[in-house]
């Protein structure tokens, strides 16, 4: 549903009176002040609108409003939640896994690094320049030492840099490795960095917030590879609100050796009286978590199963071809532009010097949205940039655009983007 309908939906089968009325046609006033986040013409940040099916399922559950922190406060939903669990497990090649929904990838990440330093108390996070930030943040709040890897130019973690890292650490460290970074969506090499484990010890934690259903696609290879050996990781996280068509607030994390559960073990003076099943607060650190979040995307995943030829793995598909051919497009058109590997494209104007490129992507970006054409900007480093430019400074302000809807695979839309 566009949110631009909002002022025509009707409410009709609920109980509202005149005055609640009032205030929702107030809220649906002040809702129009946003991006058009469900248009072709909106294609900035990983924002992806979610499906009708599951805005209806989570607003149905809303009426029982269930909670899955336990099974007093949740007990159908729970059940639902385990078992899209297992779908997403079984993505990855997983059959006896661990795994529980979360509010967002940044809490799944937050609950493998602490799994990880449960695991090892010494532990040290190793995770690469382009990382989502949420890492650094994260190893802070736990009092992890954090070290930063050095990226290729590519923007993939730099594999013979890591291997000096594993080579002087003191203690075996949990390497994160993403699947799709947020900046410039690269793939970091995990089959390569999987083969380090057999002369080094260290745990890998994978961040697929973005990226990890892009495993169901057709991948060209060396991409494909890794995608192959998500199943030999340790823990994953990925966000059925970013790719798999979720509202806000449904994230997942997923660990390959189910016994880690024991880190979880806690007394609940208060809850997990119901039945001696396992609840699924005894396996998470969020406490409430809205049961709603695990119905809409059961429901979703009934009309969308996790196949790799399915109609859902043809949708993210179209968003490759759509970021392959914005790409060529953009060369053609005269545009320096980065060769995506996954749906987002980055570009940028030419120019001699740093600064005045910088200066003429942000009138591009601005020109573009006063034209209702929503992009996104990057401050690339110097260390990623594959460009021959003057530098006056270590970053350069270019062009994102993250291709996530299947209409964006529009060659009349691409020269829209790009004239
Ligand atoms: C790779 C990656 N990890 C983690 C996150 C954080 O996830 P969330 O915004 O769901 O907390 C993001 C968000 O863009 C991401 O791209």
């Amino acid at each position: 549903m566009d949110w631009k309908h909002l002022r025509e939906l009707e409410f009709s089968d609920l109980p509202l009176d005149k005055e609640d009325r009032s205030i929702l046609n107030t809220l649906a006033e002040k809702l129009q002040n946003n991006y058009p986040y469900h248009d072709v013409n909106y294609a900035g940040q990983m924002i992806k609108p979610p499906h009708i099916l599951s805005q209806a399922a989570y607003w149905m559950s809303s009426y029982v409003n269930p909670n899955n922190h336990a099974l007093d406060g949740g007990r159908a939903t729970s059940e639902l939640e385990i078992e899209v669990i297992k779908s997403v497990a079984s993505m990855f090649g997983w059959t006896s896994s661990l795994g529980h929904l979360t509010s967002g990838g940044t809490m799944g990440n937050l609950e493998a690094l602490w799994v990880a330093r449960q695991a090892n108390p010494d532990t040290v996070v190793f995770a690469s320049k382009s990382s989502h930030y949420t890492h650094h943040r994260m190893s802070e709040v736990l009092n992890i030492p954090f070290q930063e890897i050095r990226t290729d130019i590519s923007g993939r973690m730099d594999v013979q840099y890591l291997q000096k890292q594993l080579i002087n650490a003191k203690t075996p460290p949990v390497v994160v490795v993403t699947m799709g970074t947020t900046g410039l969506g690269k793939v970091d090499p995990l089959a390569e960095i999987l083969q380090l484990r057999e002369h080094y010890e260290f745990r890998i934690h994978v961040d697929a917030a973005y990226g990890g259903y892009f495993g169901l696609c057709r991948l060209p290879s060396p991409t494909a590879i890794h995608y192959d050996s998500l199943m030999h990781v340790d823990s994953i996280v990925i966000d059925p609100h970013k790719h798999g068509l979720q509202p806000y607030g449904c994230g997942a994390v997923l660990f390959k050796n189910p016994a880690e559960g024991k880190y979880y073990k806690h007394e609940s003076p208060y809850t997990y009286f119901t039945s001696t099943d396992l609840h699924l607060g005894e396996i998470t650190l969020e406490c409430s978590r809205a049961g709603s979040s695990a119905a809409a995307l059961w429901a979703t995943m009934q009309k969308f199963p996790l196949q790799k030829t399915g109609i859902f793995a043809s949708r993210l598909e179209e968003s490759l071809k759509a970021a392959n051919g914005f790409h060529k497009t953009a060369q053609k058109m005269g545009f320096w532009s980065i060769k995506p590997e996954l749906d987002i494209c980055v570009f940028s104007l030419k120019a001699k010097n740093s600064s005045e490129i910088s200066r003429l992507n942000r009138e591009f970006f601005e020109r573009k949205a006063t034209n209702n054409i929503h992009l996104a900007l990057l401050k690339l480093s110097k260390e990623n940039c594959p460009w021959n430019l003057n530098w006056e400074q270590e970053e350069l302000v270019v062009i994102r655009s993250v291709l996530m809807k299947p209409e964006h695979n529009d060659p009349s839309f691409w020269s829209k983007v790009l004239k």
